[in-house]
C-alpha cells in the first residue's frame, strides 16, 4: 500500500499504519470499558436488551462525527453485546451491486454488517441497500431485454450500521432508513484520561496523573490521539533510560513532536494565524480558508475545525469564521481594540 495514504502528524485522528495493529489490543470488546459517549451509548444499551428480549435484530444505526472517537470500536461492542457476528466493509470497497449482494446474502439472522465511510457508496450500490434494509430483501434482475423479470430474495434479518464523518453527505432516502442515528462528540479531558490510564495498563506502561492530565490535553478530544501520544511518550521514556512515565518526559516528547500545550501544532496554528493577520479576526468564509492554507475544505472541516472550536479558539459565525481573544492570547498576539 502507498505510505501516502497514511497521515503521520502526531495529532492527525485518521489511523496510521502502525496503528492498524496495536488498535486491536487497545480496542474495549465491552460496553462497560467503553468510556464517555454517553448519549449514544445509554440508548444503544436499551435498544440492544431490547432486541434480544425480542429475539430481533438491533435498529439500523447510523455513527456520525470526526474520526478516531470509537465508532467502530463501538460497531464492534454492539455485535458482542449481541453475540452475533461482525462484518465489516467501507463505501470505497463495495464497487458494484452485486459486491454488495454476496456480502448481505452470506449473513446470518440479527448479525451485524458494519459501513464505514457510508457517504462513498455509489449510488447503484445505495439502491440496493433500500430494500435490503426495509425489507430483508433483494431485488434481482434475470435475463436480458424482453424475457427480463426481476425476483425477489430474501436476507436473513440483519442490523446495519453505517460510519460517516460527515451526516450531511447522506442522501436522504438512506439516512431514513436508519432507525437510530448517534452523533459522537469530542471527548472531555477526564474522558481522555481514563482512556489513557486503561491503555497505559494494557500496554504495562506506568504513568502518573500529571502526565495523564498533560497528554490528555493535548489528545485534540480524540482517543486515537490519545493512544498514539501515549505510545510516543513510551518510546521517549523508554531510549532516555527512565522507564517509568513523568511530566518531564511528557513535555520533553511532545515539545520535540511540535505539539504545543492545547494539543495545537503547525497547521492549527497557521488556520489562526491566517484569520488573524490577514482578515483581521475575522469573519472569514471556509473556502477562502482553504485556498489560503492549501488544504481542502472537507479537511479542514472534518479534521482541524472541530478541535478548534471545542478548544474555544475558533467560532462558526453566519458570515464565516471568527478567532477568539483565547486565539490571540495562545499565538501571542495584541488583540486589536
Ligand atoms: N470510548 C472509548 N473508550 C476507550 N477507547 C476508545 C474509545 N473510543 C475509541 N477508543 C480507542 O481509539 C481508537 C480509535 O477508535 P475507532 O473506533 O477506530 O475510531 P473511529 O472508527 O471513530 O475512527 C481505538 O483503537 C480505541 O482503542
Ligand atoms: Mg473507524
Amino acid at each position: 500500500m502507498d505510505f501516502m495514504e497514511y497521515d503521520e502528524r502526531i495529532t492527525s485522528a485518521n489511523q496510521n499504519k502502525e496503528e492498524e495493529g496495536v488498535e486491536l489490543t487497545l480496542r474495549p470488546k465491552k460496553l462497560e470499558d467503553y468510556i464517555g459517549q454517553k448519549t449514544a451509548t445509554e440508548n444503544l444499551k436499551v435498544f440492544i436488551e431490547a432486541a434480544q428480549m425480542r429475539n430481533e435484530p438491533l435498529d439500523h444505526v447510523l455513527f456520525y462525527g470526526p474520526p478516531g472517537l470509537g465508532k467502530t470500536t463501538l460497531a464492534g461492542i454492539i455485535a458482542n453485546e449481541l453475540g452475533v457476528d461482525l462484518r465489516i466493509t467501507s463505501g470505497p470497497a463495495i464497487e458494484r451491486a452485486g459486491d454488495l449482494a454476496a456480502i448481505l446474502t452470506n449473513l446470518n439472522e440479527n448479525d451485524v454488517l458494519f459501513i464505514d465511510e457510508i457517504h462513498r457508496l455509489n449510488r447503484s450500490v445505495e439502491e440496493v441497500l433500500y430494500s435490503a434494509m426495509e425489507d430483508y430483501a433483494l431485488d434481482i434482475i434475470i435475463g436480458k431485454g424482453p424475457s427480463a423479470r426481476s425476483i425477489r430474495l430474501d436476507l436473513a434479518k440483519f442490523t446495519l450500521i453505517g460510519a460517516t464523518t460527515r451526516a450531511g453527505s447522506l442522501s436522504a432516502p438512506l439516512r431514513d432508513r436508519f432507525g437510530v442515528v448517534s452523533k459522537f462528540e469530542l471527548y472531555t479531558i477526564e474522558e481522555l484520561k481514563k482512556i489513557i490510564l486503561r491503555s497505559a495498563g494494557l500496554l504495562n506502561i506506568e504513568v502518573d496523573d500529571a502526565s495523564l492530565e498533560a497528554m490528555a490535553k493535548r489528545s485534540r478530544g480524540t482517543p486515537r490521539v490519545a493512544n498514539r501520544i501515549l505510545k510516543r511518550v513510551r518510546d521517549f521514556s523508554q531510549v532516555k533510560g527512565r522507564g517509568v512515565i513523568d511530566l518531564d518526559i511528557t513535555n520533553e516528547t511532545l515539545k520535540s513532536l511540535g505539539v504545543d500545550e492545547y494539543g495545537l501544532e503547525a497547521l492549527d496554528r497557521e488556520i489562526l494565524k491566517l484569520i488573524i493577520e490577514r482578515f483581521k479576526g475575522g469573519p472569514v468564509g471556509i473556502d477562502t480558508i482553504a485556498a489560503s492554507i492549501g488544504e481542502d475544505r472537507v479537511t479542514i472541516e472534518d479534521v482541524y475545525e472541530p478541535y478548534l472550536i471545542q478548544a474555544g479558539f475558533l467560532h462558526r459565525t453566519q458570515k464565516g469564521r471568527m478567532v477568539s481573544e483565547q486565539a490571540y492570547k495562545h499565538l501571542g498576539i495584541k488583540m486589536p481594540e
